[in-house]
């Protein structure tokens, strides 16, 4: 649970993701060496014995300011078109399909399993490692945009249209996934954890992911009925199937609360019940200010409990 989540384009560990930091440094380096060459041959003009000499005037004008950087620029633009077929290339058959939906601020998933049936799950995805999975996006709301940034390119969420992603994750690790769209009040705290690992450790979520929920003999579980909490949270195995805030059957079990906004520890989840718009503005949410610390404690160990 310690380990910081990994964000960042230049640490690739999928396929797509190693071409566009590849792209980049490619880039980069062209972009270096165009403006080590321009530069020089700028502060060479200004110096250079013989001002009205023609030839090296047209040799600096045309060669160093038009020639070269057309011929670079040429080659570094051939090179990202060339890439684009095998980045948009179709996901192959019979891969993971999972379903996520942008909210305002949250993910919704649904894993697809080979018989048909979906589970639903909400801000945490995993991901067998060496395997193409196949993300089919969309909007619940406004428009959003999917990005793992250490697993490949983002994809836009809009509403009522579907877009597919194709990643193939190579590296086991957790990954920090963002919404790249602005979307409103809590835009920078839309995150996700993504956590990649070996296909046995991933069956095994996905059955610990099918289970319904057990605990309902804790105390806290009539406080979470009491406050209404149903009504906007599902818990399987249980009446609450509200569908406005996240699935929290397998809650206690995720690594972080409202959307990769705080990890998820006892103390953090008391402040998000509490103070949940000083902790995420703009959240849909209500606070629950009021409640007093016995009842807090035994929602707080119900939650928890729900592994
Ligand atoms: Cu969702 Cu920005």
């Amino acid at each position: 649970m310690n380990d910081s989540p990994s964000q960042s384009a230049l640490n690739p560990a999928g396929a797509g993701a190693e071409e566009i930091a590849n792209l980049f440094y490619v880039m980069a380096v062209g972009a270096g060496i165009i403006w080590t060459i321009v530069i020089g041959v700028a502060i060479y003009a200004l110096f250079y014995p013989g001002k009205h000499d023609a030839r090296k005037t047209r040799f600096l004008v045309i060669g160093g300011g038009a020639v070269f950087p057309t011929v670079v620029l040429t080659a570094l633009l051939t090179y990202g078109l060339a890439m684009l077929p095998e980045l948009q290339r179709p996901a192959p058959e019979g891969n993971q399909v999972i379903e996520v939906a942008g909210v305002r601020w949250w993910w919704r998933v649904h894993y697809r399993l080979d018989d048909g049936r979906t589970i639903e799950s909400a801000n945490e995805i995993y991901l067998p490692v060496d395997e193409a999975v196949e993300f089919k996006l969309t909007s619940e709301d406004v428009i959003h945009a999917f990005w793992i940034p250490s697993l490949g390119g983002k994809t836009d969420m809009i509403p009522g249209r579907e877009t597919r992603l194709k990643l193939l994750p190579n590296r086991p690790g957790t990954y920090r996934g963002v919404c790249a769209e602005f979307c409103g009040a809590a835009h920078t705290q839309m995150a996700l954890d993504v956590v990649v690992v070996s296909r046995e450790d991933f069956e095994r979520y996905l059955n610990r992911l099918a289970q319904p929920a057990d605990s309902f003999s804790s105390p806290g579980w009539t406080v979470f009925q009491r406050r209404g909490c149903a009504a906007c949270h599902a818990i399987r195995g249980s009446q609450a199937d509200g569908s406005v805030g996240p699935d929290l059957t397998h809650f206690g079990s995720r690594r972080s609360i409202g959307a990769a906004t705080l990890p998820n520890t006892p103390d953090n989840l008391k402040r998000w019940i509490t103070e949940t718009h000083a902790v995420k503005p703009g959240v849909e949410m209500p606070a629950f200010e009021t409640i007093e610390d016995a009842q807090l404690q035994d929602l707080v160990d119900f939650l928890g409990e729900l592994q």
